[in-house]
């Protein structure tokens, strides 16, 4: 069955036409447009620029991707089985983009349609491979499964016990997993996204240095929170220093741009609050490098994301853990996750291959293909985007 997946929740434009079966998937073709230059400037994803970008990119993204598959075939008039595009959850300004576009091919082609759910395409995306790797057959689901989802928007622990039969075990009450690392990135000057970022940075980095929190770690449920460990690296940065490899002490520039030393006269009024005593601060300022600061704070986000996964993964006895979204192209929680399902002899752990991990096409036609199995078909004038949409709801 060949499907066009079409993915723009968020900053990326990204299509692929993927030959599906329950033997494995084969991308025959795909394209990706991403915005992270423009956003950039802005230390994030400006919606309304996200949706203008969207509607600039996406009909060559389609058209290149069409040409390259039916180039491949010698038939310059083929079309798609099925067409699938992601509904939500997300941006409404590149939602409505992708998603008016596949209504649009839909009616012209005469080709039934799947509004797909992004989190649903996160789990599927550890169906791809690359070229050269083994397919995958989708009787390698094992159920029940456990998925860990952790992205710029999303981070939650979802109980998945058939294909489309989702149940939410718990979210994060604030901040996703990756907008923390992004925020975080931000206050250390570093360009958007942080994530990928500071988990570079962290490789050479001490985990110990800092004693950030645990938020939630030993919580009886499985909510997550993010926030308060953001505002502790805030504080960190406002009461301590990074020193650069050299040992030149250098003030993050929420600071004021100052370069050399501390500034404890902020301006800024998140930064101008009492001063704490937090439980780093021994009463002398610490000076941690750059590397170390990275590596401590990551590990703080590993822990809880490890500790919820591995404790659910019990509660539920399951067959499989998959973890998805872009926050697991993060090396640690995939090493750390690894060692966790040594334990678990009756588990398996599926994470996306790196190219799959962050938004694309291909993951939107994968979910897709078992919903076309069972014809789950939207005619193209019900469609609805829904920016607040649920995996676990119909
Ligand atoms: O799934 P995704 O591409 O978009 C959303 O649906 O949000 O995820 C993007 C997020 C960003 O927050 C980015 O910083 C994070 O994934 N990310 C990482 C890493 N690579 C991407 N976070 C930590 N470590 C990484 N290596
Ligand atoms: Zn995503």
């Amino acid at each position: 069955m060949y499907i066009l997946g079409i993915e723009s929740s968020c900053d990326d434009t990204s299509v692929a036409l993927l030959d599906c079966s329950d033997d494995g998937f084969v991308v025959l073709a795909e394209k990706t447009a991403s915005q992270v230059d423009v956003h950039k400037k802005y230390g994030g994803v400006v919606p309304e620029l996200a949706g203008r970008m969207h509607a600039e990119n996406i009909l060559p993204v389609v058209e290149e991707v069409m040409n390259e598959w039916r180039t491949s075939i010698g038939d310059t008039e083929k079309k798609p089985d099925v067409i699938a595009a992601t509904t939500g959850p997300g941006l409404i300004t590149g939602l409505l983009v992708g998603a008016e576009v596949a209504k649009n091919l839909s009616y012209l082609w005469n080709v039934p349609m799947i509004a797909m759910n992004h989190i649903e395409g996160h789990i599927h995306s550890v169906l791809l491979r690359s070229s050269q790797e083994e397919k995958f057959q989708i009787s390698n689901f094992k159920f029940p499964i456990l998925c860990l989802i952790v992205s710029g928007g999303h981070t939650e622990l979802v109980l998945m016990r058939d294909f489309g039969d989702y149940d939410l075990l718990g979210k994060t009450r604030d901040d996703a997993a990756g907008e923390a690392f992004d925020k975080v990135g931000k206050l250390l000057g570093l360009e958007y996204p942080g994530g990928p970022k500071i988990s570079k940075l962290a490789k050479d980095g001490n985990t110990k240095a800092i004693a950030f929190p645990r938020p939630m770690m030993d919580s009886d449920d499985y909510d997550f929170s993010f926030a308060g460990l953001k505002t502790a690296a805030l504080y960190w940065l406002r009461d301590n220093s990074i020193t650069t490899i050299q040992g030149k002490h250098v003030s993050p520039p929420f600071q004021g741009g100052d370069q050399e030393g501390v500034k404890h006269n902020t301006t800024n009024s998140a930064t101008a609050r009492p001063p704490l005593t937090p439980p780093w601060q021994g009463g002398e300022p610490q000076k941690v490098s750059l590397p170390d600061f990275c590596a401590t704070f990551e590990q703080a986000i590993v822990d809880v994301l490890v500790e919820k996964t591995k404790r659910a993964a019990k509660e539920y006895h399951v067959h499989t853990i998959i973890l998805g979204g872009g926050v697991s192209a993060n090396p640690k929680l995939r090493t750390e996750l690894q060692i966790m399902i040594q334990e678990m002899p009756q588990a398996q752990l599926l994470v996306p291959s790196p190219q799959y991990s962050m938004d694309n096409g291909a993951m939107i036609a994968a979910a897709a293909y078992m919903k076309a199995k069972k014809k789950e078909f939207t005619e193209w004038q019900d469609v609805v985007v829904n920016p607040n949409w649920e995996v676990y709801d119909k």
